[in-house]
């Protein structure tokens, strides 16, 4: 197999990273139901606005400058790796702004770098509704995704040896 030479930009590499991260500290300080409104999660409102903010440079960039050269997969591997990405960008743009939504209908102000944000919904009494639980299940969801989307770039670092970990690092 032959071994990739060529990386993604330096931007979007770090952007790669930092969202990661983003998504992770999400995850992490994420809470639900009651304890949302008595004591808002305001780090993670936040990181999960950073990694809305972060996905639109990136989209545009990713339109501009292809995928680098050399993509080291075949048949059902790339089909796959397609599908694995396209869901990951589809859930780094849905997350944020369901939650959003779901801030909303529970009557929770959210706001960023100082920016007051209008409320997407109606503020509700009692459950925020279906598409709130969309974004609970779904930001679990994404991490057990990029969980295997790790561990795809493992194996093809290590076991394929196809310097796939190297097309997305900055040196
Ligand atoms: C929440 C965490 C993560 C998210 C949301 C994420 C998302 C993505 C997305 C959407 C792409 C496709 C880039 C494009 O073609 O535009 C990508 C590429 C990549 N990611 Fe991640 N990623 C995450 C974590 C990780 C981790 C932990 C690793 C490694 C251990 C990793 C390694 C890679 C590599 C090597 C590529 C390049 C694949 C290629 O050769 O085209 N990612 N990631
Ligand atoms: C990548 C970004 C995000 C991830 C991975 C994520 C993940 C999660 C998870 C896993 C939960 C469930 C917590 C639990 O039930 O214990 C949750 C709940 C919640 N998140 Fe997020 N979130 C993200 C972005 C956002 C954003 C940007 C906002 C608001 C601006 C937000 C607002 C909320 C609210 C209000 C709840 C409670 C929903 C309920 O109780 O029905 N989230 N989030």
């Amino acid at each position: 197999m032959p071994v990739a030479t060529a990386r993604y930009s330096k931007t979007l590499v770090v952007i790669h990273w930092v969202t990661a991260l983003a998504v992770l500290g999400a995850w992490l300080t994420a809470e639900g139901g009651r304890e949302v409104v008595r004591n808002p999660p305001l780090l993670h409102f936040w990181l999960g606005l950073a990694v809305l903010v972060l996905v639109v440079p990136r989209l545009i960039l990713r339109l501009v400058e292809p995928a680098p050269d050399g993509a080291p997969q075949h048949g059902w591997l790339a089909i796959g790796a397609k599908i694995g990405h396209g869901l990951l960008y589809l859930l780094l743009i849905a997350l944020p702004i369901t939650g959003w939504y779901a801030a909303s209908r529970m009557g929770v102000p959210v706001s960023f770098l100082g920016l007051h944000l209008p409320s997407i919904a109606a503020p509700v009494q009692g459950r925020p509704g279906l598409i709130a639980e969309l974004h609970e299940n779904g930001g679990t969801f994404i991490l057990v995704l990029a969980g295997l989307h790790a561990l795809m770039a493992i194996w093809h670092q290590f076991v394929l040896r196809d310097g796939a970990l190297r097309r997305m690092s900055l040196r």
